[in-house]
């Protein structure tokens, strides 16, 4: 069995290790030679196995010295034992980037731009960062608008429905002025189609200090729009959530009167973006900074369906599948 194991693991590449091997192996005095002058020793109830391990190892040595002479001759009759350097190399296949990570990373850029940094926070989340610190005490019934996925049984430990939580904990352990942007992915418990997933990706803004001004928030959300969009018309229409107050949904105008980015499909009126306000006075109070001395603006997006609008994708799940001829035509797409 040793031997076997041996023959299986010998490679070389010197023409000296290849024929010591044959020699140990093959050879007039080799290892195989002993066990065949053996075998009129073995009992005759063993003599059917020993002869065919024997056999077996016989085959396996010999084909062994034929595959790495053979390897030895196609390297080395031309350019020594790297083979020959000149000959073109194999062409080695790039990788293209997500689309969640091309949307994410423009979002990030934009918002760099004006001061904003990056942080990030855990996808399992307790109940304070995700809900009640949110202004979600228990029994809300706005807790209903996003469908939970619990870890087990325990009710305090859950998949963070949205990344306002990262700006919780942001605000935390940091203190005002605050410009940051929370991306990350967030789970529902949603049926899964062409339009939605029980998984999907966000980003969320928080802008916390002294004399924030809901023409701040607008103005800060038209920039980002004619940044990411190109130029464009947005409204804000009137909404509930419980961590703002007051709150707005924004759309933007995907339609043929505006001066639309190339990638735009045309024609199909106003779309719903984001959602946002300025920050309820609860919530800076639960994270301990002063809605007497500071106030705030947040928002939130969703990054798939920004990246199914700006690439006409038509379904959500083909953002989770990993379809190679999918993923292969974000190639060169930054
Ligand atoms: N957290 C909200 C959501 O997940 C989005 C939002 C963020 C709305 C900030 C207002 C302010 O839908």
């Amino acid at each position: 069995k040793e031997h076997i194991k041996e023959i299986e693991q010998f490679v070389s590449t010197s023409k000296d290790e290849i024929e010591t091997f044959r020699i140990k192996y093959l050879g007039k005095k080799g290892l195989l030679n002993d066990f065949f002058g053996a075998f009129k020793n073995v009992p005759n109830h063993q003599k059917k196995e020993f002869g065919q391990v024997v056999n077996q190892l016989k085959a396996a040595a010999a084909n062994k010295v034929t595959v790495l002479k053979q390897a030895l001759e196609n390297t080395t009759d031309t350019k020594g034992q790297y083979g020959d350097l000149t000959r073109p190399g194999e062409p080695i296949e790039i990788g293209a980037r997500h689309p969640i990570s091309i949307v994410k990373n423009k979002i990030i850029d934009i918002f760099s731009r004006i001061g904003f940094n990056v942080s990030e926070g855990p996808e399992i989340e307790d109940d304070w960062h995700n809900f009640t610190a949110l202004n979600l005490p228990e029994y809300h019934p706005a807790r209903d608008m996003q469908d939970t996925f619990f870890v087990q049984t325990d009710p305090d430990i859950l998949l963070r429905t949205h990344t306002s939580s990262v700006q919780v904990r942001y605000m935390e352990s940091n203190k005002p002025p605050i410009r940051t942007i929370s991306p990350g992915r967030v789970y529902r418990n949603e049926a899964i189609s062409a339009r939605s997933h029980c998984f999907f990706h966000q980003v969320e803004g928080l802008y916390v200090d002294k004399d924030v001004s809901f023409a701040d928030l607008k103005q800060t959300l038209q920039y980002f729009t004619s940044e990411m969009f190109g130029k464009s018309k947005i409204r804000l229409r009137p909404s509930y959530f419980p961590f703002t107050e007051p709150s707005a949904e924004v759309d933007v105008y995907w339609g043929l009167e505006t001066e639309t980015d190339y990638r735009m499909t045309k024609g199909t009126g106003w779309l719903e973006i984001m959602g946002c306000g300025m920050v309820d006075p609860n919530v800076l109070q639960n994270c301990d900074i002063d809605p007497e001395v500071y106030s705030g603006f947040a928002f939130g997006m969703g990054i798939d369906r920004i990246a199914l609008l700006l690439h006409q994708i038509s379904d959500i799940r083909l953002l989770s599948e990993n379809d190679i001829r999918f993923l292969d035509q974000f190639k060169g797409a930054l």
